[in-house]
Protein backbone atom coordinates (compact mmCIF):
# COMPACT_ATOMS: atom_id res chain seq x y z
CA UNK A 1 0.00 0.00 0.00
CA UNK A 2 1.47 3.38 -0.84
CA UNK A 3 2.02 6.40 1.37
CA UNK A 4 -0.21 9.04 -0.04
CA UNK A 5 -3.29 10.17 1.39
CA UNK A 6 -5.85 9.53 -0.94
CA UNK A 7 -8.99 11.34 -1.64
CA UNK A 8 -11.66 9.49 -2.87
CA UNK A 9 -14.23 11.59 -4.34
CA UNK A 10 -17.54 10.79 -6.28
CA UNK A 11 -18.97 12.65 -9.36
CA UNK A 12 -22.72 12.11 -8.57
CA UNK A 13 -26.01 13.62 -9.67
CA UNK A 14 -29.25 11.17 -10.67
CA UNK A 15 -30.20 13.81 -13.19
CA UNK A 16 -28.43 12.44 -16.88
CA UNK A 17 -26.66 15.03 -18.84
CA UNK A 18 -25.19 17.46 -16.52
CA UNK A 19 -22.08 17.66 -16.85
CA UNK A 20 -21.02 14.77 -14.50
CA UNK A 21 -18.79 12.59 -16.76
CA UNK A 22 -17.10 15.90 -18.87
CA UNK A 23 -16.27 16.84 -15.26
CA UNK A 24 -14.52 13.86 -14.09
CA UNK A 25 -12.41 13.69 -17.03
CA UNK A 26 -11.36 17.43 -17.54
CA UNK A 27 -10.71 17.71 -13.48
CA UNK A 28 -8.73 14.53 -13.77
CA UNK A 29 -6.50 15.78 -15.93
CA UNK A 30 -6.51 19.26 -14.54
CA UNK A 31 -4.97 18.05 -11.65
CA UNK A 32 -2.61 15.75 -13.39
CA UNK A 33 -1.57 19.11 -14.86
CA UNK A 34 -0.59 19.90 -11.22
CA UNK A 35 1.21 16.98 -10.56
CA UNK A 36 -1.24 14.88 -8.93
CA UNK A 37 -1.79 10.86 -9.40
CA UNK A 38 -4.97 10.35 -10.24
CA UNK A 39 -7.24 6.90 -11.00
CA UNK A 40 -10.73 7.53 -13.04
CA UNK A 41 -13.20 4.70 -12.18
CA UNK A 42 -16.01 4.36 -14.60
CA UNK A 43 -19.06 3.28 -13.05
CA UNK A 44 -21.48 4.14 -15.70
CA UNK A 45 -22.19 1.58 -18.30
CA UNK A 46 -22.33 3.91 -21.07
CA UNK A 47 -18.36 4.34 -20.37
CA UNK A 48 -17.85 7.53 -21.99
CA UNK A 49 -15.47 8.75 -19.14
CA UNK A 50 -13.40 5.11 -20.73
CA UNK A 51 -14.00 6.97 -24.29
CA UNK A 52 -13.51 10.64 -22.89
CA UNK A 53 -9.65 9.47 -21.98
CA UNK A 54 -8.97 7.57 -25.10
CA UNK A 55 -9.37 4.08 -24.16
CA UNK A 56 -10.58 1.65 -26.25
CA UNK A 57 -12.39 -1.19 -24.31
CA UNK A 58 -12.12 -4.60 -25.88
CA UNK A 59 -14.03 -7.88 -24.84
CA UNK A 60 -10.94 -9.21 -23.15
CA UNK A 61 -9.77 -6.32 -20.89
CA UNK A 62 -10.79 -6.97 -17.15
CA UNK A 63 -13.00 -4.00 -16.25
CA UNK A 64 -15.09 -2.51 -13.06
CA UNK A 65 -17.33 -4.62 -13.96
CA UNK A 66 -15.56 -7.50 -13.05
CA UNK A 67 -14.22 -5.98 -9.65
CA UNK A 68 -17.92 -6.08 -8.30
CA UNK A 69 -18.96 -9.27 -9.94
CA UNK A 70 -15.95 -11.17 -9.01
CA UNK A 71 -14.55 -9.78 -6.44
CA UNK A 72 -12.49 -12.81 -5.44
CA UNK A 73 -10.95 -13.83 -8.90
CA UNK A 74 -9.19 -10.41 -9.60
CA UNK A 75 -7.60 -8.05 -8.02
CA UNK A 76 -7.92 -4.51 -8.37
CA UNK A 77 -4.51 -3.47 -9.61
CA UNK A 78 -5.38 -5.88 -12.48
CA UNK A 79 -8.52 -3.63 -13.86
CA UNK A 80 -5.85 -0.81 -13.94
CA UNK A 81 -5.13 0.58 -17.38
CA UNK A 82 -2.99 3.33 -18.10
CA UNK A 83 -3.50 6.08 -19.87
CA UNK A 84 -1.55 8.51 -22.29
CA UNK A 85 -0.74 10.38 -19.42
CA UNK A 86 1.65 9.21 -17.39
CA UNK A 87 0.26 9.28 -13.66
CA UNK A 88 -3.43 9.25 -14.88
CA UNK A 89 -4.86 5.87 -14.66
CA UNK A 90 -8.37 4.33 -15.58
CA UNK A 91 -10.02 1.17 -14.47
CA UNK A 92 -12.85 1.22 -17.20
CA UNK A 93 -16.40 0.32 -17.60
CA UNK A 94 -18.04 -1.82 -20.10
CA UNK A 95 -21.63 -2.27 -21.16
CA UNK A 96 -21.67 -5.48 -18.92
CA UNK A 97 -21.95 -3.47 -15.83
CA UNK A 98 -25.70 -2.62 -16.70
CA UNK A 99 -25.98 -6.05 -15.97
CA UNK A 100 -23.99 -6.09 -12.90
CA UNK A 101 -27.28 -4.58 -11.28
CA UNK A 102 -29.23 -7.46 -11.49
CA UNK A 103 -26.86 -10.05 -10.65
CA UNK A 104 -25.99 -8.47 -7.60
CA UNK A 105 -29.58 -8.11 -6.51
CA UNK A 106 -29.97 -10.98 -4.19
CA UNK A 107 -26.14 -11.06 -2.80
CA UNK A 108 -25.63 -10.11 0.89
CA UNK A 109 -23.20 -6.86 1.61
CA UNK A 110 -23.67 -5.86 -2.69
CA UNK A 111 -23.41 -2.12 -1.66
CA UNK A 112 -19.63 -2.75 -0.65
CA UNK A 113 -18.39 -4.51 -3.71
CA UNK A 114 -16.75 -1.33 -5.16
CA UNK A 115 -15.29 -0.30 -1.83
CA UNK A 116 -14.02 -3.51 -0.83
CA UNK A 117 -12.60 -4.21 -4.44
CA UNK A 118 -11.03 -0.90 -4.34
CA UNK A 119 -9.81 -1.10 -0.44
CA UNK A 120 -6.52 -2.18 -1.55
CA UNK A 121 -5.62 1.20 -3.59
CA UNK A 122 -5.55 3.93 -0.79
CA UNK A 123 -2.23 5.63 -1.02
CA UNK A 124 -1.78 4.37 -4.70
CA UNK A 125 -2.54 8.06 -5.99
CA UNK A 126 -3.56 11.64 -4.76
CA UNK A 127 -7.16 11.35 -6.31
CA UNK A 128 -9.42 8.61 -7.16
CA UNK A 129 -12.27 9.96 -9.07
CA UNK A 130 -15.69 7.95 -9.61
CA UNK A 131 -17.93 8.59 -12.94
CA UNK A 132 -21.86 7.75 -11.69
CA UNK A 133 -24.36 6.93 -14.19
CA UNK A 134 -27.51 9.12 -13.85
CA UNK A 135 -29.84 7.56 -11.27
CA UNK A 136 -29.37 6.31 -8.15
CA UNK A 137 -28.66 2.51 -8.94
CA UNK A 138 -26.95 -0.24 -7.16
CA UNK A 139 -23.72 0.86 -9.12
CA UNK A 140 -24.23 4.52 -7.93
CA UNK A 141 -24.57 3.50 -4.34
CA UNK A 142 -21.42 1.28 -4.74
CA UNK A 143 -19.63 4.47 -5.56
CA UNK A 144 -21.10 6.52 -2.41
CA UNK A 145 -20.42 3.93 -0.06
CA UNK A 146 -16.85 4.10 -0.82
CA UNK A 147 -16.59 7.70 -1.85
CA UNK A 148 -15.26 10.38 1.23
CA UNK A 149 -16.41 13.24 -0.88
CA UNK A 150 -18.70 13.99 -3.48
CA UNK A 151 -19.01 16.52 -6.08
CA UNK A 152 -21.86 17.78 -7.69
CA UNK A 153 -22.07 19.05 -11.33
CA UNK A 154 -25.56 20.67 -11.60
CA UNK A 155 -26.22 22.70 -14.88
CA UNK A 156 -27.58 25.80 -14.52
CA UNK A 157 -30.91 25.16 -15.81
CA UNK A 158 -34.54 25.37 -14.00
CA UNK A 159 -34.85 21.24 -13.69
CA UNK A 160 -31.61 20.64 -12.37
CA UNK A 161 -31.79 22.97 -9.86
CA UNK A 162 -34.77 22.11 -8.70
CA UNK A 163 -33.55 18.17 -8.56
CA UNK A 164 -30.66 19.35 -6.33
CA UNK A 165 -33.05 18.89 -2.92
CA UNK A 166 -33.70 15.36 -3.86
CA UNK A 167 -29.96 14.55 -4.63
CA UNK A 168 -28.85 16.53 -1.26
CA UNK A 169 -31.60 13.81 0.55
CA UNK A 170 -30.04 11.01 -1.09
CA UNK A 171 -26.69 11.38 -0.30
CA UNK A 172 -28.26 12.05 3.47
CA UNK A 173 -29.60 9.51 3.47
CA UNK A 174 -26.04 6.95 1.94
CA UNK A 175 -23.91 8.81 4.54
CA UNK A 176 -26.49 7.74 7.82
CA UNK A 177 -27.14 4.07 6.26
CA UNK A 178 -23.80 3.15 4.70
CA UNK A 179 -21.26 5.51 4.80
CA UNK A 180 -20.94 8.20 7.92
CA UNK A 181 -17.69 9.41 6.26
CA UNK A 182 -19.68 10.91 3.56
CA UNK A 183 -19.17 14.60 2.86
CA UNK A 184 -20.42 16.78 -0.01
CA UNK A 185 -17.36 18.68 -0.95
CA UNK A 186 -18.90 20.96 -3.46
CA UNK A 187 -21.52 22.00 -5.96
CA UNK A 188 -20.41 23.08 -9.27
CA UNK A 189 -22.69 24.85 -11.83
CA UNK A 190 -22.24 23.69 -15.09
CA UNK A 191 -23.20 24.33 -18.89
CA UNK A 192 -23.16 27.70 -18.22
CA UNK A 193 -23.96 30.07 -21.02
CA UNK A 194 -22.83 33.62 -20.74
CA UNK A 195 -25.47 34.86 -23.38
CA UNK A 196 -28.72 32.95 -21.49
CA UNK A 197 -30.89 34.79 -18.60
CA UNK A 198 -31.47 31.42 -17.81
CA UNK A 199 -28.13 30.50 -16.76
CA UNK A 200 -27.79 33.65 -14.78
CA UNK A 201 -30.40 33.08 -13.07
CA UNK A 202 -30.20 29.24 -11.93
CA UNK A 203 -26.61 30.46 -10.87
CA UNK A 204 -28.10 33.43 -8.96
CA UNK A 205 -30.02 30.77 -7.55
CA UNK A 206 -27.67 28.51 -6.30
CA UNK A 207 -25.61 31.21 -5.00
CA UNK A 208 -28.63 32.93 -2.74
CA UNK A 209 -30.13 29.49 -1.49
CA UNK A 210 -29.57 28.66 2.44
CA UNK A 211 -29.03 24.67 1.14
CA UNK A 212 -26.21 25.17 -1.51
CA UNK A 213 -24.18 28.83 -1.43
CA UNK A 214 -21.80 27.15 1.19
CA UNK A 215 -21.06 24.10 -1.15
CA UNK A 216 -20.86 25.71 -3.99
CA UNK A 217 -17.67 26.31 -5.78
CA UNK A 218 -16.64 30.07 -6.96
CA UNK A 219 -15.38 28.43 -10.40
CA UNK A 220 -18.17 28.06 -12.95
CA UNK A 221 -18.34 25.68 -16.00
CA UNK A 222 -18.94 27.75 -19.15
CA UNK A 223 -20.62 26.07 -22.26
CA UNK A 224 -17.59 25.19 -24.53
CA UNK A 225 -17.82 23.37 -27.59
CA UNK A 226 -14.29 22.90 -27.22
CA UNK A 227 -15.28 20.31 -24.88
CA UNK A 228 -17.47 17.66 -26.62
CA UNK A 229 -15.06 18.22 -29.72
CA UNK A 230 -11.97 17.04 -27.33
CA UNK A 231 -14.37 14.22 -25.91
CA UNK A 232 -15.02 13.20 -29.56
CA UNK A 233 -11.11 12.33 -29.97
CA UNK A 234 -10.37 10.97 -26.72
CA UNK A 235 -8.78 13.45 -25.10
CA UNK A 236 -9.60 15.20 -21.97
CA UNK A 237 -9.85 19.47 -23.33
CA UNK A 238 -6.25 20.53 -21.58
CA UNK A 239 -4.57 18.10 -23.19
CA UNK A 240 -6.52 19.03 -26.33
CA UNK A 241 -5.96 22.57 -26.43
CA UNK A 242 -4.88 24.72 -23.76
CA UNK A 243 -6.45 28.13 -24.33
CA UNK A 244 -10.07 27.80 -24.23
CA UNK A 245 -12.75 28.12 -21.67
CA UNK A 246 -13.30 24.86 -20.34
CA UNK A 247 -9.72 24.69 -20.04
CA UNK A 248 -9.37 27.79 -17.91
CA UNK A 249 -12.59 26.59 -16.05
CA UNK A 250 -11.50 22.57 -14.90
CA UNK A 251 -7.93 24.36 -14.35
CA UNK A 252 -9.55 26.83 -11.62
CA UNK A 253 -11.92 24.18 -10.03
CA UNK A 254 -9.13 21.66 -9.69
CA UNK A 255 -7.35 24.77 -7.88
CA UNK A 256 -10.05 25.11 -5.93
CA UNK A 257 -10.06 21.35 -5.07
CA UNK A 258 -6.50 21.39 -3.80
CA UNK A 259 -7.19 24.33 -1.57
CA UNK A 260 -10.58 23.44 -0.22
CA UNK A 261 -10.61 20.35 2.43
CA UNK A 262 -14.43 18.23 1.97
CA UNK A 263 -17.08 20.74 2.80
CA UNK A 264 -18.60 20.77 6.65
CA UNK A 265 -21.37 18.48 7.31
CA UNK A 266 -24.71 18.97 6.53
N1 LIG B 1 -19.08 22.84 -20.41
C1 LIG B 1 -19.59 22.18 -21.47
N2 LIG B 1 -19.62 22.79 -22.67
C2 LIG B 1 -20.14 22.16 -23.75
N3 LIG B 1 -20.64 20.93 -23.73
C3 LIG B 1 -20.62 20.27 -22.55
C4 LIG B 1 -20.10 20.85 -21.36
N4 LIG B 1 -20.24 19.97 -20.35
C5 LIG B 1 -20.83 18.89 -20.88
N5 LIG B 1 -21.06 19.06 -22.21
C6 LIG B 1 -21.73 18.13 -23.13
O1 LIG B 1 -23.02 17.88 -22.60
C7 LIG B 1 -23.33 16.51 -22.68
C8 LIG B 1 -23.56 15.95 -21.29
O2 LIG B 1 -22.34 16.01 -20.54
P1 LIG B 1 -21.85 14.75 -19.72
O3 LIG B 1 -21.80 13.54 -20.57
O4 LIG B 1 -20.63 15.12 -18.99
O5 LIG B 1 -23.07 14.63 -18.70
P2 LIG B 1 -23.36 13.43 -17.70
O6 LIG B 1 -23.99 14.04 -16.49
O7 LIG B 1 -22.16 12.60 -17.49
O8 LIG B 1 -24.44 12.62 -18.55
P3 LIG B 1 -25.01 11.14 -18.17
O9 LIG B 1 -25.93 11.39 -17.04
O10 LIG B 1 -25.69 10.67 -19.41
O11 LIG B 1 -23.85 10.30 -17.79
C9 LIG B 1 -22.19 15.86 -23.43
O12 LIG B 1 -22.51 15.80 -24.78
C10 LIG B 1 -21.03 16.78 -23.19
O13 LIG B 1 -20.08 16.74 -24.22
MG1 LIG C 1 -21.90 10.57 -17.78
Amino acid sequence: MGDKKTRIIAVANEKGGVGKTVTVINLAAALHQEGKTILVVDMDPQFNATRGLGVDVDDEMPTVYDLVKEKDSIKAAETIVPTRWEGLDLIPSHVDLAGAEVELVDEAGRENRLKEALESLSGEYDFILLDTPPSLSLLTVNVLAYAKEVIVPCQTHPYAYAALDELFDTIFAIKENINPDLKITGVVATLFDVRTRVSHSILEKLKNDDRYADFLFDTVIRVNTTIAESAGVGKPVIFFRQNCYGSFDYASLAEELLTRGSTSDF
